[in-house]
């Protein structure tokens, strides 16, 4: 018997080591032989521990497990009897079935640390195509794709690959960016944990794309699993030719490493985290020079997101045109949108850009878990403005929220029923900013405290009228004289909860907790 069972951080701190440790044991006092695969997550959290048993049809699932539904679930399994927890084919849940999964194809499927799996499953036809296309046609598939970056920022990929391409330096690198830092985002997590070798074929074919020797992931110490699983990969893919002095027998080296960052959300922003890969405080370097100019050590350097760097194998095995054919606009293809909050059913759902917010977070999550109503959604991580459902039918997609004033950012999606507070959110934005400013700029450093004192100014009921000026005021300069994105950016759920929920903003402070 075979049986697959994630090992995403998720699920395990839902319990799939417990519910692993007793299906073993069960097994074992019953004399059967079982395989056990431990994989990545299919996406489904309100499922997990969600198992899997391979059988003549597919793969069926039961889920969500305890220790105590063991015995039943493999009597159920032997007998072919119902039970409680069964959820049919794992391709017939309706929630994963209306997903397009393109860069999320492999996860929860394979085993994450095995190339001759990945391989099975597809793996690596993007990286000999690449090979076999050259670096000019390689960029150029993938500025055809119209691939935009997927950190947040929308930056076309092929064009911040050309450029590194066009630089005349021998030396140049490769930097994935997996500081993911937004809350209520986890999809780099999840690939990294789930399907490794996607993100170092992904990081392959962009050093044989620009001519760039060298690979670093830069991911986070919050995420110890991930990096244990790829360290371990990269170990696997240097055996599988996918990394080192000849790459797959072409003659092209490519090398990749793993640093680990300490836990500064400001080194998510590209120079700060260039920085603390030099090995040097993360602070935010003035742009220009661009990293694809002038990166790390000095040298030209692509530096793109995790899932920018993972979307490439699909683009790569089955051409630009099949990806460009999905979304909407200037929003090409697939995002990994990661629903997160007061919602019934939070997971990872992969579809092409045009999907409605309403759609998300009222069809696709259920709803609210509390079963009160949706009052406000952030999309875009902390520094992503609050919709209210007025706006529910704002398509998914990078022009679409700039226009509403918001962002869709790395695509985190966090939903708040009617009892959440908007002006202690704008508070805790502006809070958040005084805690993670790198301090390099005044209207980031000084503004966000300042910030928040005008807005408990306005709490203790001082001075209203001139105090919500103030805070307006202080929002402009934020957002026009900030250096990077991290001051730029925190107007946005301040002022998009003084705008759609300014009754809030009148009320009397809460009592102390
Ligand atoms: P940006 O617009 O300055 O740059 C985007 C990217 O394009 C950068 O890599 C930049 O170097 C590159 N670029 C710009 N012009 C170029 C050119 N002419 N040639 C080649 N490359 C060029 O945006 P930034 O400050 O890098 O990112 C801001 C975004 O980061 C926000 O939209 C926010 O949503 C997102 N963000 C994501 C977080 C996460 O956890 N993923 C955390 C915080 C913010
Ligand atoms: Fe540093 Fe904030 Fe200025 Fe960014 S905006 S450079 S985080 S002080």
């Amino acid at each position: 018997m075979k049986f697959f069972l994630p090992r995403d951080m998720a699920a395990v701190a839902l319990g799939a080591d417990a519910v692993a440790a007793a299906l073993t044991a069960e097994a074992a006092r019953r004399g059967l032989a079982v395989e056990l695969v431990r994989t990545g997550s299919r996406g489904m959290f309100w499922l997990e521990p969600m198992l899997e048993v391979a059988t003549q049809a597919g793969r069926v699932a039961y889920g969500p497990l305890t220790v105590a539904d063991v015995p039943g679930v493999l009597d159920a399994v032997a007998t072919g009897a119902a039970h409680a927890r069964a959820l049919g084919p794992v391709d017939d849940i309706a929630w994963l079935a209306r997903q397009t999964r393109l860069t999320f194809a492999r996860c929860g499927i394979v085993d994450p640390l095995s190339a001759e799996d990945y391989a099975a499953h597809g793996g690596g036809r993007g990286l000999d195509r690449a090979l076999a296309l050259g670096p000019a046609a390689t960029v150029a598939e993938v500025t055809a794709s119209g691939l935009r970056g997927r950190g947040g920022a929308g930056f076309p990929t092929g064009i911040k690959w050309k450029t590194v391409a066009d630089a005349a330096d021998a030396q140049k690198y490769i930097v994935a960016n997996a500081d993911e830092g937004d809350s209520g985002t986890y999809a780099d997590r999840m690939l990294m944990e789930g399907d490794p070798f996607c993100l170092i074929e992904g990081m392959a074919i962009a050093g044989i794309a620009v001519g760039a020797t060298q690979g670093y992931i830069y991911s986070r110490s919050e995420y110890p699993f991930a990096n244990a699983t790829m360290r371990a990969a990269i170990a696997a893919a240097r055996r599988a030719a996918m990394l080192g002095p000849d790459v797959r027998g072409s003659g092209i080296a490519f090398e990749l490493e793993l640093r680990v960052g300490a836990g500064a959300y400001v080194c998510g922003e590209e120079t700060a985290l260039l920085e603390s890969l030099e090995g040097k405080r993360g602070q935010v370097r003035a742009k220009p020079p661009l990293p694809a100019h002038q990166g790390l050590f000095g040298r030209p350097t692509v530096i793109n997101n995790v899932v920018s760097l993972a979307s490439v194998p699909f683009i790569m095995a089955e051409g630009a045109a099949v990806y460009r054919d999905y979304g909407m606009g200037r929003s090409r293809g697939t995002m990994p949108i990661q629903l997160a909050g007061n919602l019934k059913h939070a997971g990872l759902f992969e579809t092409a850009f045009g999907v409605t917010l309403g759609e998300l977070v009222e069809d696709i999550g259920g709803g609210t878990m509390s079963g009160r109503p949706v009052r406000a959604v952030q999309v875009g991580g902390p520094l992503g403005a609050y919709f209210p459902p007025s706006l529910f039918d704002t398509p998914f997609d990078y022009e679409a929220f700039a226009a509403r004033d918001g962002l869709i950012g790395h695509g985190g999606v966090v939903v708040f029923d009617d009892t959440v507070d908007m002006r202690h959110q704008a508070r805790f934005a502006l809070e958040f900013c005084a805690a993670e400013s790198c301090g390099k700029c005044t209207p980031c450093r000084l503004g966000a405290v300042r910030g928040v004192e005008v807005i408990d100014r306005i709490a203790a009921g001082e001075n209203r009228g001139g105090n919500l000026v103030l805070l307006r005021d202080l929002c402009e300069t934020m957002k026009f004289g900030s250096l990077c994105a991290l001051g730029g950016f925190t107007p946005y759920p301040v002022l998009s909860a003084l705008n759609h929920f300014p009754d809030d903003f009148q009320a009397p402070a809460l009592p102390a907790a």
